[in-house]
């Protein structure tokens, strides 16, 4: 399986990527997991993304284009890979094709998701995440067993900077601006398929299922 998922922020595509990566046996590659690794290590990489990051823009191409490289040229990519928030422009879309091209590869689809803008304002402002494994949670339709405590590792679940009021509005209108663009790029080459993404996350699963199968 060689798979993107795309569509805009809160989505739901991190919930579901983690799902169809341990259905299918293949690794996950996030770019927003990836980056903000290298935040919260304050790596170089980590310092140069994180402006960007908080502001709810997005990191400049090179940046994102090199982390990926790196990643899908291991060992563990070789049999496939599913990418959650990777590309996001158009140039990083003709760079990824390239690499696939390189290695002899192609991709197989692209999931578009889709929700209404007043759901995916409720998922992004009641998400909490784990700083330490990762999980991730909604304060209201997947929240913790004990109140902002992770189930996993019992760590004090956080509020990304992100996913503040004042930045959700803005990483919408950089959606719509630099990756609504790649729609058209994949329908283009015959590889996109649309998932309604609304409803509980069992109800998205059985449909993404249907598409991939
Ligand atoms: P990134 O982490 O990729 O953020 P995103 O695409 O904005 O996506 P999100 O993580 O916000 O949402 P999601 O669709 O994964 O939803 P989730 O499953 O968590 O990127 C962050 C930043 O990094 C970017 O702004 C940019 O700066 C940078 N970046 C990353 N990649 C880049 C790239 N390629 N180029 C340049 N810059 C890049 O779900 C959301 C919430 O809803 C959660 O609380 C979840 O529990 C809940 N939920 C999920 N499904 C359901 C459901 N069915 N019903 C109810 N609640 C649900």
């Amino acid at each position: 399986m060689r798979c993107i998922f795309l569509g805009p922020p809160g989505v739901g595509k991190g919930t579901q990527a983690e799902f169809v990566a341990r259905e299918f046996g293949v690794p996950k590659l996030s770019t927003g997991d990836l980056l903000r690794d290298s935040v919260q290590k304050k790596t170089t990489l980590g310092l140069e993304a994180k402006g960007f990051m908080d502001r709810g823009e997005l990191v400049p191409d090179e940046v994102v284009i090199g982390l990926v490289r790196e990643k899908l040229r291991s060992a563990e990519c070789q049999k496939g890979f599913l990418l959650d928030g990777f590309p996001r422009t158009v140039p990083q879309a003709d760079q990824l094709e390239l690499l696939l091209q390189s290695s002899g590869n192609s991709l197989d689809r692209v999931i578009y998701f889709t929700l209404p803008k007043d759901e995916i304002v409720k998922r992004i402002s009641g998400r909490r995440s784990c700083p330490r494994c990762k999980a991730v949670y909604h304060i209201q339709a997947i929240p913790p067993k004990k109140n902002g405590i992770c189930d996993v590792c019992e760590t004090e679940l956080i509020q990304r900077n992100d996913d503040k009021p004042e930045t959700i509005e803005s990483r919408l209108s950089v959606y719509d601006e630099q990756t609504a663009p790649l729609i058209e790029y994949y329908k283009g080459k015959n590889v996109l398929s649309e998932l309604d993404g609304s409803g509980p996350v069992d109800d998205v699963q059985r449909r993404l299922l249907a598409l991939l199968s």
